[in-house]
């Protein structure tokens, strides 16, 4: 089908895991750009369906509950409704958004899976997986712990090594136990459904990298590895209590794997609302009816469950259409390191919802202009009250009060007609008169980026338009000429009042009550009778205001209390050294001593040079601890040192032994000394 044809689209968004909030790392990478597409579909007059809803399925659910001693119903509940609201409070206009803990899903999903089963498209096979005897289950790869072949770590997950990072089975761990009682753990056989991807690796090959070479590269590039890796079956169930029960007789204890059911969920949640409200249709046109545009918004994890297994999903069930796009971004870092659900290291929507009210579009704004669409990329608090401050006050706002405060001053409020244009008022229309195909292009092309660029760049043009033509020095002798800049200016007002209706859908709606427009039209886009002359616009309302320095160190503070917390609860004693002999340790000898003198070293960051009094006539001892103290408060102080190691020579001065020092909770280095008073030169032993 030629993509001109297509009659509606349809748009899903990932569904989050019901297991904790949404943070900026999902804003950014999926609800965010989403929610402009849709937005922007609407405004063009096209019949597009938005659909999202939580993934209440799956292990992490499970452990959540386990650790919190409640029900896993109780944290689907909650955390469902947590998602939901704050959605709703983000402007992220998902037309359903449901939950795959729904009946309308779980019978869904299980006569979808029937069907496949019932026409043969699974294999069964058996294999041997892990087993705990005392509490009867089998475990899944996330509820194994054991020491990480790799790094040695004493607790690597069993599908991963949060220490060094590696990428584990479980059989790889030694000694895995189950990570919940620490019981030790027996291979049993099981039975399960897998689906044999690769009888479809051709027809993927076909659609996917002949067929959709416009894809985004990341995507593109995703999916070609692993089909070059060759496709394996695939298993679609698990031995677990909690999920979809396999709808196959003697399949007691098992479920749908959490990836079977939840793509399902976005057919599922479609049905679920054209069943209620027959006005958005019939949930099959949106998704069997092949003049149907079909668009997955998901992060980089998901690539494959949306570009290869979902899509054989369908193509086995048949009669379904398949994605026509997946634009999927990189991820979003957190002030230089990866955003953490475990670790805490995010921002909550939720959080952030409460703590800076009003100031959704903000938060749009910096995501979309940052947005990891090609390559990771870093959200940092400054660049937040950077971009606020230096662009959306400092442009859009300042332009759009000076437009409204002036037409107030000199015309009551009411429009101005706009005279004869001069050369330099026509050179300024003319910038922006190709904005709607710019910014239309741009976002079908998924580059929102560069969207929201061409939406402020008409910003910019206005905010030079009044800097230039300084209106304010007209008004005592060119009354005529005033006229017609406060009309070209509001005429760029609105303008900005639809351009930016995708992308910050909060502030537009205050400007478009500003300027009494009653409805957007996206086709009036770039043009200068949108308003009418002699219609009355209201008072200037403040779109955006300055974030002060306080208001983001108390977000940097967080951080860094976030930090510390999680380096006290990371905190893993290093394994005890080698056995030594009584003998070994009296080798060393340590000694008490006094510090007389200490002073930074010449031309070296690290190094203290300290003049310590030892009771046999004083040393001279250097010390990396320079960044940690000031030389002052170090003089007085009693620290420990090794008296006997041979002295050796830094940065030119001989050090005659080694003061002794721990790291604190902060990766910062303490002398170590003793508690009570201890005369210089006593031996410590
Ligand atoms: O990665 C995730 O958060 C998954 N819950 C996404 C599921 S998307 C879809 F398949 F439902
Ligand atoms: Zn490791």
């Amino acid at each position: 089908m030629d993509k001109k044809d297509f009659k509606r689209t349809l748009v899903t968004a990932a569904l989050p895991y019901a297991n904790g909030p949404v943070h900026i790392g999902h804003l950014a990478g999926v609800y965010v750009p989403a929610d402009i597409y849709v937005r922007y579909k609407r405004l063009q007059g096209e019949n597009v369906l938005f659909v999202g809803g939580s993934d209440e399925h799956g292990v992490p659910v499970t452990i959540r509950a386990r650790k919190e001693g409640c029900s896993v119903q109780d944290i689907v509940d909650r955390y469902h409704n947590l998602i939901k609201t704050s959605f709703e409070r983000f402007g992220i206009s998902f037309d359903v958004y449901s939950r795959t803990t729904s009946k309308i899903h779980h019978q869904f999903a299980s006569d979808f899976f029937k069907y496949l089963n019932d026409h043969g498209k699974f294999i069964q096979q058996e294999s041997e997986q892990f087993y705990d005897e005392a509490t009867q289950e089998f475990l899944t790869d996330r509820n194994i712990k054991g020491e990480c072949p790799v790094c040695h770590a004493a607790d690597a997950n069993g599908d991963q090594c949060e220490k060094c990072g590696s990428t584990l089975s479980p059989d790889e761990l030694i000694n895995p136990v189950n990570a919940i009682n620490g019981n030790p753990l027996v291979k049993r056989k099981t039975t399960h459904w897998y689906l044999p991807l690769n009888e479809y690796q051709p027809w993927l090959e076909e659609w996917i990298l002949k067929e959709h070479k416009e894809w985004r590269p990341n995507v593109y590039g995703q999916c070609k590895s692993w089909l070059d890796a060759d496709l394996r079956p695939r298993a679609v169930t698990r031995d677990l209590n909690w999920g979809i029960p396999v709808p196959v007789e003697g399949a007691e204890g098992k479920v749908l794997y959490v990836w079977f059911d939840a793509p399902i969920g976005y057919i599922s949640n479609t049905k679920e609302l054209c069943d209620a409200h027959p006005e958005y249709g019939n949930w099959e046109t949106w998704w069997k009816d092949d003049s149907t545009r079909l668009i997955h918004f998901i992060g980089k994890d998901n690539i494959v469950f949306h570009c290869i297994v979902f899509p054989t999903m369908l193509k086995a069930h048949g009669g379904y259409i398949l994605p026509d796009n997946v634009p999927s971004n990189e991820f979003l870092n957190l002030e230089g390191e990866k955003i953490s659900t475990s670790r805490n290291w995010a921002i909550w929507l939720n959080e952030y919802l409460d703590e800076f009210p009003g100031k959704q579009d903000v938060l749009r704004y910096v995501l979309t202009a940052n947005a990891p669409e090609t390559k990771d990329n870093d959200f940092t608090w400054r660049d937040y009250q950077a971009c606020n401050n230096n662009e959306l006050v400092a442009i859009f706002g300042n332009f759009v009060n000076r437009a409204v405060v002036l037409t107030h001053k000199y015309f009551d409020g009411v429009i101005p007609a706009a005279g004869e244009l001069t050369d330099y008022d026509r050179a300024t229309i003319a910038e922006f008169k190709g904005v709607k195909e710019t910014l239309s292009n741009n976002i079908e092309q998924f580059h929102f980026r560069e969207a929201l660029k061409d939406a402020m760049n008409l910003a910019r043009i206005g905010n030079k338009y009044l800097a230039d033509t300084e209106p304010w020095k007209l008004a005592k002798t060119d009354m005529k000429r005033v006229e017609t800049i406060m009309n070209v200016s509001l005429q760029i007002c609105a303008n900005l009042a639809i351009a930016f209706e995708p992308f910050l859908p909060f502030t537009a709606e205050k400007l478009r009550a500003m300027l009494g427009m009653a409805e957007v039209d996206w086709n009036k886009l770039g043009q200068l009778d949108i308003l009418a002359d002699g219609a009355k616009i209201e008072k200037p309302v403040l779109l955006f205001e300055k974030i002060e320095d306080s208001v983001i160190q108390a977000q940097l503070d967080k951080l860094a209390r976030i930090k510390q917390e999680n380096i006290i609860a990371n905190f893993k004693p290093e394994p005890v050294a080698k056995e030594c002999t009584f003998d070994d340790f009296m080798k060393l000898d340590i000694r008490v001593g006094k510090v007389l003198e200490c002073s930074k070293v010449k031309k070296a960051d690290k190094l203290l040079q300290f003049k310590i009094d030892d009771g046999m006539g004083g040393r001279t001892i250097v010390s990396g601890i320079a960044k940690f103290y000031e030389p002052a408060d170090l003089i007085g102080k009693e620290v420990c040192f090794i008296a006997n190691f041979p002295p050796r020579k830094l940065k030119g001065i001989e050090s005659q032994g080694m003061i002794l020092s721990a790291e604190d909770a902060d990766g910062r280095l303490v002398v170590i000394g003793p508690q009570g008073k201890v005369k210089p030169g006593v031996k410590v032993g």
